[in-house]
């Protein structure tokens, strides 16, 4: 397993404790490992190469309202050369500033608990001996399907509604646990406010889910469109 040490030390500077206890899943963008945090099981997602990742046009909304110095809001929006280091050093932690909005308002996202150097801890979906299944990997009755479309059309909702299109929807991000979905996997989001695609984007994203559980239960796209404004 690679090497923790500089979370664990983080964690324990903020008065936290931290175990790795089990790989879950490695990705192109970040691996996954359950964690005992504070003595509690969760999920830790830890991203690779943060410093290397080119800045996408997602967050700049939040961001916005992250900083709180004006010189470094003057630095961000001007994009000059300290503006890019600090949205390079900060993606993570808006990233997890925008997940407990999601969450605050109702979303079905993993709940976030923490953010410490270039991993977010947040509720494990699954425990010590199983992770939650994709909405691809099971079948569905249709009263759950039901339900479930409902739950992700309202998230997309107040992902919206907060500014955000997740953009990488679909059931290989949708995990289902104790009878609920939760979508996961945000890095890719973005901001509807400068992304001169973001409408096609959630439409696609919209026009993905629908047309997954559409094979389990009625569902409407245009209705589901229109309340997107
Ligand atoms: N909160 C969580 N609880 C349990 N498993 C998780 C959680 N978050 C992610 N995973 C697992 O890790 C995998 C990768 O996570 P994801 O966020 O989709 O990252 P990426 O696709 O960028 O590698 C998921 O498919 C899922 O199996
Ligand atoms: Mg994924």
């Amino acid at each position: 397993m690679q090497d923790f040490s500089q979370i664990i030390e983080q964690a324990k500077a903020f008065g936290h404790t931290v175990a790795v206890v089990s790989h879950i899943k490695s990705g192109k963008e970040a691996a996954v490992f359950r964690a005992m945090l504070d003595g509690k099981i969760v999920a830790m997602k830890v991203y690779k190469n943060p410093e290397e990742r080119s800045f996408q046009n997602a967050y700049e909304y939040l961001a916005g309202k992250f900083y709180k110095s004006p010189s470094a809001r003057r630095a961000v929006a001007k994009k000059n050369k300290f503006g890019r280091k600090l949205k390079q050093k900060n993606w993570i932690k808006r990233e997890f500033f925008m997940l407990q909005k999601f969450h605050e308002a109702g979303a079905a996202i993993p709940r976030p608990i923490l953010q410490i150097d270039d991993s977010i801890f947040m509720e494990l979906l699954g425990d010590e001996g199983i992770v939650a299944p994709r909405l691809i990997d099971i079948e569905l009755d249709q009263n759950e399907a039901a339900t479930a479309y409902h739950s992700i059309i309202e998230s997309i909702l107040i992902f919206w509604e907060h500014g955000i299109v997740h953009a990488d929807l679909s059931p290989y991000n949708v995990l289902w646990w104790k009878s609920k979905p939760f979508i996961i996997d945000f890095p890719q989001s973005i901001d509807k406010r400068l992304h001169p695609d973001a409408r096609n984007i959630l439409d696609r994203d919209l026009k993905n889910i629908t047309k997954y559980f559409g094979r389990y239960t009625e569902v409407d796209l245009a209705a589901a469109e229109k309340r997107f404004k």
